[in-house]
């Protein structure tokens, strides 16, 4: 993944250079980087670890120049250490990188035999050379980015900086991000319009393929077919102020509090109570004569499109087939002509569900998206995009995104049921209602917390947890898994309540922790079922109902947890909260970093 930054400036270009690295974080966080140009020689400071790390170093060491490029890494190539930190430096060449040099093995050989003498185990080193290579042969440098992209293969963002250049960058992206910021006496290249925004909002995104050299005052794209082109320059919608806490410990909280609100706001655009009728965006497409939905995410986006198969099917009657970005390629669907594709992604820049998207494109799919951030390469790709107005999501695991992705596809699953003619008006209008009431219950179950505190306090202590959750809880189970991984590191498996009988169940013991995600709706005795069998091996279990579903119980198991009722329909919406929260106390009794998770980032641009 990692987020990269350049700039050309008239003063020292180090405070905005850090300031935009520590915006682009969530792309990365295992080391990072800067590079200026001081003089004619090149200057660098790098840092194991968080961009403090780096601060800390810059504070030591302090670095000054007019031109620089700074890089924030989540390691694919090469351990998360300084030596394999960017910028990677070869003579006069600077470079920092985003993606993956498919061919650096066969680059590495090649330089190797002429001489170069390579320090990093990482892809990127060899662009350095090679740009030093072509630099050393007295080529320009539009001659050079000719030569290296014709070399390069893979996916890549580039920034460039040779120090005989000073006032000069050179850029290219293949599939990789890539935005120019067009400021005051400074120009800019960065992996996305957050990075740049606290520094300009006037915008322009390279296109897949396109290669720029940026100087201080004037701007040249060329095209893959390197025919010089222009790109619109636009004014980014994106806030330059930085996002804060608040009175929050950390974001997580933060923006599992702001559910409610944020909920508010998606279903506000989405439907209009006063008049009951759905807003959702004109598809140009009559979704009563759809053959087939495709709907293709990756991570929490993707147990959110699991979730809409259900609606749409239950509600739409319209076939759906939910695919995980990195293996939808790879599977050969059948796909029908005049047949649609949503993607769902809280970044909108996940380079498998990109890549997935351009695939369905390929194959003649309406393509449609359902995005947090409007600005992103996803969303520039679709023919209609869907909005969630979660707000930025800065904590690496998705809470408010998720939850505001169900909102949206819950009313998409209701209008299209509408357009096909098998949902009529007042049952449409008794699910919206019911939505509309959702906010309450969700503030219900936050209000009430500090609950969670004790049994968090005991299931800290857990090797392993297993979830388990019936019908359009199910993925609600995966997704609780998921987030009690990612925070807490203690290993999770989501199943299917029924499910458990053919495997899982050899895995319960004494002890061995499982959390039921199980309203009172038309399969609850059935889980309940499922909830006696663990019971009687001795789990611990955790049970996530509401008053109806626990007053049918007899056995009581150790933890019971009663929410709100809600009509089961709009159940995943509120039951994702009690996992995010357990497994948010989980992590806090763990003390583990819940913002920045070891090994993840939040905006995954590598396959
Ligand atoms: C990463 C994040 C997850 C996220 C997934 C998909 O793995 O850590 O929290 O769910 O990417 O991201 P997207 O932005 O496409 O929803």
């Amino acid at each position: 993944m990692c987020g990269i930054i350049g700039m050309i400036g008239k003063t020292s270009v180090v405070p905005s250079i850090l300031e935009g690295l520590r915006r682009l974080e969530y792309r990365g966080y295992d080391s990072a980087g800067i590079a200026v140009l001081n003089q004619g020689t090149t200057d660098r400071r790098r840092a194991a670890g968080k961009i403090a790390k780096l601060e800390n170093e810059l504070r030591k060491k302090p670095l000054d120049g007019n031109t620089g490029i700074g890089h924030t890494r989540w390691a694919t190539h090469g351990v998360p250490n300084v030596v394999n930190a960017h910028p990677h430096v070869s003579g006069a060449v600077s470079v920092v990188h985003n993606g993956i040099i498919e061919n650096h093995k066969q680059l590495r050989e090649e330089l190797v035999s002429l001489g170069f003498a390579m320090e990093t185990e990482t892809d990127t080193e060899v662009a350095a050379h090679l740009v030093k290579y072509y630099h050393d042969q007295g080529l320009t440098p539009e001659k050079i980015m000719r030569a290296i992209i014709d070399r390069l293969s893979g996916a890549y963002a580039l920034v460039i900086m040779i120090a005989d250049y000073p006032g000069m960058l050179m850029a290219a992206r293949k599939s990789s991000p890539l935005a120019i910021g067009f400021g005051n006496n400074a120009m800019f290249v960065g992996s996305d319009a957050l990075a740049l925004a606290p520094m300009t909002r006037r915008i322009s995104y390279l296109e897949d393929g396109d290669w720029t050299i940026v100087n201080q005052d004037s701007l040249t794209i060329y095209n893959s077919k390197n025919v010089q082109v222009e790109r619109p320059v636009s004014l980014t919608e994106v806030s330059g102020a930085l996002i804060g806490k608040g009175k929050y410990r950390h974001f997580m909280d933060k923006e599992i509090h702001e559910q409610p609100e944020v909920i508010g706001y998606t279903l506000s655009a989405f439907y209009d109570p006063n008049l009951n009728c759905m807003k959702i965006p004109k598809v140009a497409f009559n979704p009563g004569l759809l053959p087939k939905l495709t709907i293709v995410a990756a991570g929490t986006s993707y147990y959110a499109g699991m979730i809409a198969k259900y609606w749409l099917e239950g509600l739409a009657r319209l076939p759906v087939e939910v695919d995980i970005a990195s293996e939808f390629r790879y599977r050969n669907s059948v796909l029908p002509d005049g047949g649609a594709a949503l993607f769902i992604s809280q970044s909108g820049e996940s380079l498998d569900t990109l890549m997935a998207l351009r695939h369905a494109r390929e194959k003649g799919q309406h393509i449609i998206s359902l995005i947090n951030v409007d600005e992103s390469t996803i969303a520039r790709e679709s023919d209609v995009v869907l909005k969630t107005l979660a707000g930025p999501e800065i904590s690496v695991a998705s809470t408010k995104a998720y939850t505001t992705q169900l909102a949206a596809l819950l009313c998409l699953a209701v209008d299209w049921a509408q357009k096909r003619n098998v949902l009529d008006k007042k049952k449409a209008f008794e699910i919206m209602d019911e939505l509309s009431r959702l906010p309450t219950a969700l503030a219900k179950v936050l209000a009430d917390k500090e609950r969670w505190n004790a049994c968090a306090h005991e299931l800290a202590g857990a090797r392993d947890v297993i979830y388990l959750g019936r019908g359009l809880n199910f993925p609600t189970a995966l997704e609780g898994a998921l987030k009690l991984k990612e925070l807490s590191y203690i290993h999770a498996e989501g199943y299917a309540a029924g499910e458990m009988k053919h495997g899982p169940i050899a895995l319960l013991d004494e002890g061995m922790p499982v959390v039921m995600v199980a309203p009172y709706d038309e399969w609850f005795d059935k889980t309940a079922s499922n909830l006696k069998e663990a019971l009687a091996r001795g789990g611990r279990v955790v049970l996530l109902s509401d008053k109806e579903g626990i007053e049918r119980l007899d056995d009581k198991p150790a933890w019971v947890f009663e929410m709100p009722k809600v009509n089961p329909m709009v159940s995943p919406i509120l039951y994702a909260l009690p996992v995010q929260l357990l497994a948010y106390y989980i992590a806090l009794e763990k003390g583990t970093d819940v913002d920045q998770p070891r090994n993840l980032a939040k905006s995954v641009t590598v396959e």
